[in-house]
């Protein structure tokens, strides 16, 4: 009888060490993509660290390989047209709002990153966001990914250009995390806008055609809502029965001079927190009860204060998560914790960035 406690006991152990956790936990693995809800880093390659000075207009203090350790699972950014400076040539690279006002280098750079990450972490299900306001085609964007060698991880969707009907927990319209590890189609790619171009990038879909969010530019914890926002004219109950995906926006900005908003740090530990006046997990109560559905989405600055992927745990209903770093707490006041050098780089950013907002006449949102 003790014997056979004992192997009854060792055999549950090895079926437990060799149980494949998928994005952190065994309890995701067979559930449908669009049945999970994913942590966002909002910008996540503009980062509030020593790499930048501490620059104001940084959304995370961690980069996005940390961030990925840490359990994010969407990352956004975006992609401008910039010119080398040494050879003329044209080139894609992530910068915030303008190349002029804050360059984090070529989009193959970044995408590179997160392909040596997703090589050394088989179970995982990564989401891009990316932001194309010059509507750069998806032809060119697809040599950046080839050039990263990261197409290959590329999800395709039955249809390129439409989102399937809403799955429910007996009929799953997008794969399990299970089946898009096991083909290896686990980097799910939005753009917006985007033409798609199913002969040459399937993997490259528009935004639009599977995903709605609600407004992004709060400046007042009060103000966080779920109405749709984009893309145009969507309405709360169109998005529900088309099926798209609820990106929920929870950040915020801080008014400065000039026009100009940066994100807000002060007060993002209720921001990002469980509970609280505008915290994270209020937000997505308030929204998931409208819908009926959890958010797919969630985007915040800073995610590693509240820390935001307690409240997204609890969605998950996931307990125990294996896997991940514990980088939370950090923050980093704006004109704080920065030595001089720093803080006078920090200065003359904002100083280029007023002038170049002055000349263009726009409405700066970092
Ligand atoms: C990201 O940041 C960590 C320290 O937080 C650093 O060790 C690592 O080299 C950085 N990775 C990239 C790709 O920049
Ligand atoms: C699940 O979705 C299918 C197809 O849309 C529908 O027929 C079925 O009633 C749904 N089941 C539940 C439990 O909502
Ligand atoms: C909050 O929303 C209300 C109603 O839409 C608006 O009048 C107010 O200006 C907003 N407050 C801030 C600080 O944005
Ligand atoms: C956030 O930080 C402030 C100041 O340090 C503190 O008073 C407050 O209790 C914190 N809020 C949460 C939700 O931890
Ligand atoms: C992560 O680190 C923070 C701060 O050091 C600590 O309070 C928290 O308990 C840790 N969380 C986990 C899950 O270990």
């Amino acid at each position: 009888m003790q014997y056979f406690k004992a192997s009854f006991i060792f055999l549950t152990f090895i079926g437990w060490s060799d149980a494949r956790a998928c994005n952190n936990s065994p309890e995701l693995c067979s559930k449908s993509y669009d049945r999970v809800t994913y942590l966002g880093a909002h910008d996540s390659p503009f980062i509030r660290d020593a790499s930048t000075s501490y620059s104001s207009f940084g959304n995370q203090f961690f980069n996005t390989t940390t961030q990925l350790n840490a359990g994010v699972r969407l990352l956004s950014a975006q992609v401008h047209v910039a010119w080398n400076k040494k050879t003329g040539t044209r080139e894609l690279h992530l910068c915030h709002t303008s190349c002029a006002l804050f360059d984090v280098g070529p989009l193959k750079d970044w995408l590179f990153d997160i392909r040596v990450w997703m090589d050394k972490n088989p179970n995982e299900v990564v989401t891009l966001i990316l932001v194309n306001g010059e509507r750069i085609g998806a032809r060119e964007l697809e040599s950046e990914y080839s050039r990263a060698d990261i197409a290959h991880y590329g999800y395709v969707p039955e249809h390129v250009a439409k989102a399937p009907p809403p799955s429910n927990e007996t009929n799953p319209t997008w794969p399990t995390l299970n089946s898009m590890i096991d083909s290896e189609q686990r980097l799910v790619s939005f753009i917006a806008p985007l033409t798609p171009d199913q002969a040459n990038a399937p993997y490259l879909l528009s935004e639009w055609d599977f995903v709605w969010e609600n407004p992004y530019e709060v400046t007042d914890p009060s103000n966080f809502t779920c109405d749709p926002d984009r893309p145009h004219k969507v309405t709360m109950s169109n998005a529900i029965e088309s099926g798209t995906l609820f990106l929920m926006n929870h950040f915020l900005y801080w008014q400065q001079a000039f026009g100009i908003q940066v994100p807000d740090s002060r007060i993002v530990n209720t921001t990002n927190a469980w509970e609280g006046p505008g915290s994270l997990g209020a937000h997505m109560l308030r929204c998931s009860n409208m819908m009926m559905r959890q958010p797919t989405f969630v985007l915040v600055d800073f995610f590693n204060v509240g820390p935001a992927i307690k409240t997204v745990d609890i969605f998950n209903k996931v307990s125990k998560p294996v896997g991940r770093m514990n980088v939370t707490g950090r923050v980093v006041d704006v004109g704080m914790d920065v030595n001089s050098g720093g803080r006078s780089a920090g200065l003359f950013t904002v100083m280029v960035g007023i002038a170049v907002a002055i000349a263009g006449g726009w409405n700066i949102l970092f």
